[in-house]
């Protein structure tokens, strides 16, 4: 009696032993197999840009719905004033993310020493500039970083405040409280492209956005872009459009309203003509920028 169930025992402690190295050794091998299969390590720039250039539409845009599609779009983004309920680290930042990161890409990509902002509001994007160039300047190999600057712009100083929050992003940021157009905006503008000498420059134009306001920043400020493929980024084309009333009050430069976008087109037609063109490639999706991403050719 004893014997046999002493041999029972003996029997199901050798069962449980076997089941529970064969269980470990199955686990172990699902383990590694799941270890192996995961990417060790990510794939390298030159293999981004590469699969990037590779890419070949399959699907193309049905271009006779795209103004009704700006339209309903741009309707959307004043009437529920979408415009304005962003922030990057806390502060207010007036720009559609989609846009956003096509910024950081043509920063980075083009390698740019210097953005000139005319429009600061509370220094959202200013902030988000410098963000962007302190990472790619940043050689973590020597701790040393190649020199980068924002030179920022606005009639109203509140952006010092926000600004100041941040002091290592500060300390790459020029702040100028006062217009764009001004004697002294422009002498610290001029100042700082003859102290750099940057080679790749990025504008993005977000002031007044009135049509001879606008212009008179695109005359000024092209002479600050001297590297081929650069661009201006002509903000908020969206305001020439019937949402905006203010700004189709009454047409200018040509028309039919008085926002960006008519300042594009003069400037096109003339100073610009031949030494910019429209680049529809940076609306990536969509753009609150629609034919107001102006690419030096010339
Ligand atoms: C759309 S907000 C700028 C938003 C900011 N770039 C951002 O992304 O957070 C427009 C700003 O332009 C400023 N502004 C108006 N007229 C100006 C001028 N002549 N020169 C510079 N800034 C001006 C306004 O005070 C306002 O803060």
């Amino acid at each position: 009696m004893f014997t046999k169930s002493y041999q029972g025992i003996l029997m199901g402690f050798i069962i449980g032993v076997t089941c529970t190295l064969w269980l470990q050794q199955n686990s172990q091998i699902k383990t590694t197999e799941m270890i192996t299969s995961a990417p060790t390590t990510l794939p390298s720039s030159s293999t981004y840009e590469q699969s990037k250039s590779n890419l070949s539409p399959k699907f193309s845009i049905n271009y006779d719905n795209i103004a009704q599609f700006y339209e309903e779009y741009y309707k959307f983004y004043e009437l529920n004033r979408e415009w304005q309920k962003k922030s990057f680290l806390g502060v207010h930042f007036l720009q559609n993310p989609n846009d956003a990161i096509t910024i950081a890409e043509i920063l980075h990509d083009q390698d740019i020493d210097l953005v000139i902002e005319t429009g600061t509001y509370r220094g959202g994007a200013a902030l988000f500039f410098a963000s962007v160039m302190y990472q790619y300047r940043y050689n973590a190999s020597t701790k040393t970083i190649r020199p980068f600057k924002i030179v920022t712009m606005d009639i109203n100083g509140e952006a010092k405040t926000f600004i100041s929050r941040y002091p290592l992003l500060a300390s790459y940021i020029t702040f100028i409280p006062h217009g764009s157009t001004t004697e002294i905006a422009k002498s610290i503008v001029n100042r700082t492209f003859i102290e750099m000498k940057p080679t790749n420059v990025f504008i993005s134009l977000d002031g007044n956005h009135y049509a001879e306001s606008v212009y008179d920043e695109l005359v000024y400020y092209q002479n600050y872009l001297s590297n081929i493929g650069n661009y201006i980024l002509v903000q908020d084309t969206r305001l020439s459009s019937k949402w905006h009333t203010m700004f189709c009050a009454e047409p200018k430069l040509g028309g039919p309203c008085n926002g960006p976008q008519e300042a594009v087109n003069w400037f096109l037609k003339n100073e610009g003509q031949g030494r910019f063109v429209i680049d529809p490639a940076k609306e990536y999706l969509f753009s609150t920028h629609h034919n107001g991403w102006l690419k030096k050719i010339a």
